[in-house]
């Protein structure tokens, strides 16, 4: 992977390789960090850089940071136009992924939220595929349980809680599998490592409530009203059985890193007929053009960040 050229750090803009913590810092040693994933997408007919979202971003950023008992003294728009400048002087013209990450900035020992200061840093890179395969993908069921809202918020992006995604994540792709899905305490469909997931049943589009331990995904929401006023489908937000998605006709994955991921195969057993269904068909290729300002209607989620030429 290549580094980030610049980071924005304490304030400023500097080269990555200075924006540096020292080992003993809060975040680093407790996880006591919360974070955010933006990708930015190259335009090589408008010669544009877009943000997807970045507001929205934002907007659950600034949340997270408050579950953790931050003041990061930012809005949406001061951090999105931050994030502006810092592609601007990266000068990237492909497409990119934004790593914003606020955290306990103390060197200090002692595991808690108070009596901390904070920081933040945003760090802008590169970034193509993060499942390679992700027209056929092959997920498992986790044999772990995905964090609970009474253990570490998972409508938070805290960084702590990312060990959960890395047990997941990890015994799937070492046992052969693309992805794994992960079940609540009570054994109900919550997510995938670092997505969303949604079935699709009869034609319509089912997908778990914000209740059941998901992050409010940025993607999940643009596919849902991608859904209802493009596709005209209906979409249901409600707990999901385990065996419903061995029954379903389509399923697939929604992530800012992910973006839509077709699953055609669960723990051996086909979804569907064992191809890429109709429905993800088009939602991806609707997202694609949402996500680049291609789709007239959407270009409210599309901020661009060099001036026009
Ligand atoms: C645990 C988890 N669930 C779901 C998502 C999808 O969220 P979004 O669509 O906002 O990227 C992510 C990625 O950010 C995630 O880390």
């Amino acid at each position: 992977m290549t580094l980030p050229i610049n980071a924005y750090f304490k304030g400023k803009i500097i080269p990555y390789s200075e924006a540096k913590i020292g080992i003993l810092t809060h975040g680093f040693n407790y996880g006591t960090a919360v974070f955010a994933g933006i990708r930015a997408y190259w335009n090589a007919e408008h010669q544009q850089l877009y943000l997807f979202r970045p507001l929205d971003h934002y907007q659950r950023f600034l949340n997270s940071a408050k579950l953790l008992q931050m003041d990061l003294g930012e809005t949406p728009q001061s951090l999105t136009q931050i994030t502006i400048d810092l592609l601007r002087r990266d000068g990237y013209k492909q497409d990119i992924y934004i790593r914003p990450i606020a955290y306990k900035a103390d060197e200090t020992i002692g595991v808690r939220l108070h009596n901390l200061h904070d920081e933040f840093a945003i760090a802008a890179l590169p970034f193509e595929r993060y499942i390679q395969n992700d027209t056929s993908a092959h997920v498992t069921f986790s044999s772990w349980r995905r964090v609970d809202d009474n253990m570490i918020p998972a409508r938070g992006k805290i960084s702590g809680a990312y060990v959960n995604s890395a047990f997941i994540k990890t015994d799937a792709v070492l046992s052969g599998y693309d992805e794994a899905l992960v079940l609540t305490q009570d054994g109900h469909v919550s997510e995938g490592s670092a997505m969303n997931v949604f079935i699709v049943k009869d034609g319509v589009l089912i997908t778990p409530p914000v209740t059941d331990n998901i992050l409010e995904g940025i993607i999940r929401r643009s596919v849902i009203e991608l859904a209802q006023t493009e596709l005209k489908l209906s979409v249901v937000e409600r707990s999901i059985d385990r065996t419903e998605v061995y029954l379903c006709d389509e399923l697939f994955l929604t992530g800012s890193a992910a973006q839509i991921v077709a699953i055609t195969q669960i723990d051996h057993r086909p979804i569907g007929k064992g191809k890429m269904g109709e429905i993800t068909a088009q939602l991806r290729l609707l997202f694609d053009d949402a996500i680049r300002a291609r789709l007239p209607g959407y270009t409210k989620w599309n901020t661009a960040v060099y001036d026009k030429i």
